[in-house]
């Protein structure tokens, strides 16, 4: 056979391999809509953290955020979107609503992104069982928030010589004492998840961990009926007392500026109310002082994680599972658990670097778990449905926003919880 010259030998293997790239489909440009409700100064740093891991490894972010603290109206717009069968790549997701969602066959399982990333090793074994669905991993965590947090600002405690309160009994005298100063006691935003993160940090106060368990994760009918959960209502109309007139509605991160700017003494939120402390310049721990609320012998805990809805487009496919891997790294925990306010879910990981406040998150944590105390929150969709929650909002709002009795209140809330299982 006569040789093929040089040249045009060199054209016929470039024209094949054109050929073969022309048949190779283009790469995947991963891409995610990503449903959350993180809004507030603090929480949008902290979303930014995740955007731009996601976009330094390639990925192409469409932001839905949805705002209003507690994820109340995130939720609503996430029902209706997948009804008008439009569902956002990425949810903000957490507890019991994920197996929900599970259930409906509406989401991506995850466990190649799990089985080559070792989550079996880097999950805690209380977490796994909430991101898993019939053994198979559906969402990943990003992070631990705890619940049972008080935080006071020194310099208004100071004025009534006081120190931040221990028990209920302690909280009710220096607020009483702050309050005839003429300062306001309790920062608070009146919004029902706002009212039941106060109702649960007062049952574990009042009750301790094992009434905790029964009362709001076993709905055991006797603890919901106890004189114990008449106590709790009295102590919420105590506290009542100690709020502003402008507490109505008022957003969590607006009560918690209250408390950084000495206008109020103190709030009960979870860990995320940091995320604005450090947003805005200030110590953890220093400016603001983190203990835990009045009575806690245990850990209310609360998981933020994302579930990614089935998608068919395969740079949305692509997308999540990338979203997935970078969401439990090490960059990405170490990172956005600083700014959020909470502590890594990513166990293994050090907690050089992280304040105060956090350090004693992580060490109580661990104590918590030792001595089964670690309770999932009901104010934050940890520990019952949707439905179950939702009767707990409606009777803690409307007790603390009426003179219902605290006996009626126990009640309803028996009542409620039942025709809601
Ligand atoms: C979420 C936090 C969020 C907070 C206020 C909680 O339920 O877990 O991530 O910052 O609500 O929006």
């Amino acid at each position: 056979m006569p040789r093929m010259g040089h040249t045009l030998s060199l054209l016929l293997r470039s024209a094949a391999v054109i050929g073969v790239l022309a048949a190779t489909p283009a790469m995947a440009e991963p891409t995610v809509e990503v449903l959350h409700f993180w809004t507030s100064g603090g929480e949008s740093r902290a979303v930014n953290v995740l955007r731009q891991d996601f976009e330094k490894a390639g990925g192409k972010w469409i932001d839905a955020p949805v705002a209003g603290g507690g994820g109340d109206a995130a939720s609503t717009v996430l029902r209706s979107r997948v009804l008008a069968g439009d569902a956002p790549n990425a949810v903000q997701l957490k507890g019991p609503s994920i197996k929900e969602w599970a259930e409906q066959g509406v989401l991506a399982p995850l466990d190649s992104v799990a089985k080559a990333e070792n989550w079996d090793q880097l999950v805690p074994p209380q977490l796994q069982q909430v991101i898993k669905s019939d053994g198979h991993y559906v969402a990943v965590p990003v992070n631990i928030h705890r619940v049972n947090w008080l935080w006071s600002n020194p310099a208004a405690l100071a004025k009534v010589g006081a120190q931040p309160p221990k028990t209920w009994e302690e909280f009710n005298a220096v607020a009483t004492k702050l309050k005839a100063a003429g300062i306001v006691p309790l920062a608070h935003g009146g919004q029902p998840w706002q009212d039941a993160t106060i109702f649960e940090t007062v049952v574990l106060g009042l009750g301790g961990s094992e009434f905790y368990k029964k009362a709001l994760v076993d709905l055991d009918e006797k603890a919901l009926t106890s004189d114990t959960m008449v106590k709790v209502f009295d102590q919420m109309r105590t506290i009542r007392g100690f709020v502003d007139n402008g507490f109505s509605n008022r957003e969590w991160n607006l009560a918690t500026a209250m408390v950084m700017k000495g206008d109020a003494a103190m709030q009960i939120m979870g860990d995320w109310a940091k995320g604005e402390l450090v947003a805005a310049g200030k110590v953890p721990g220093k400016d603001v002082l983190c203990t835990t609320t009045p009575g806690s012998d245990g850990f209310l805990l609360n998981s933020d994680s994302f579930v990614m809805f089935t998608a068919k487009d395969k740079d949305r496919t692509a997308g999540q599972m990338l979203l997935a891997k970078l969401m439990l790294g090490e960059k990405f925990q170490h990172e956005f658990n600083l700014t959020k306010g909470s502590i890594p879910a990513r166990m293994t990981l050090p907690m050089d670097g992280f304040d105060a406040c956090a350090q004693k998150s992580s060490q109580d944590l661990k104590q918590a778990i030792g001595a089964k105390t670690l309770m999932p929150s009901m104010a934050h969709e940890m520990a019952v449905p949707g439905s179950v929650r939702g009767a707990f909002l409606d009777v803690v709002t409307a007790h603390f926003n009426s003179d219902m009795s605290s006996k009626d209140a126990v009640k309803r809330l028996a009542e409620a919880v039942t025709l809601a299982r």
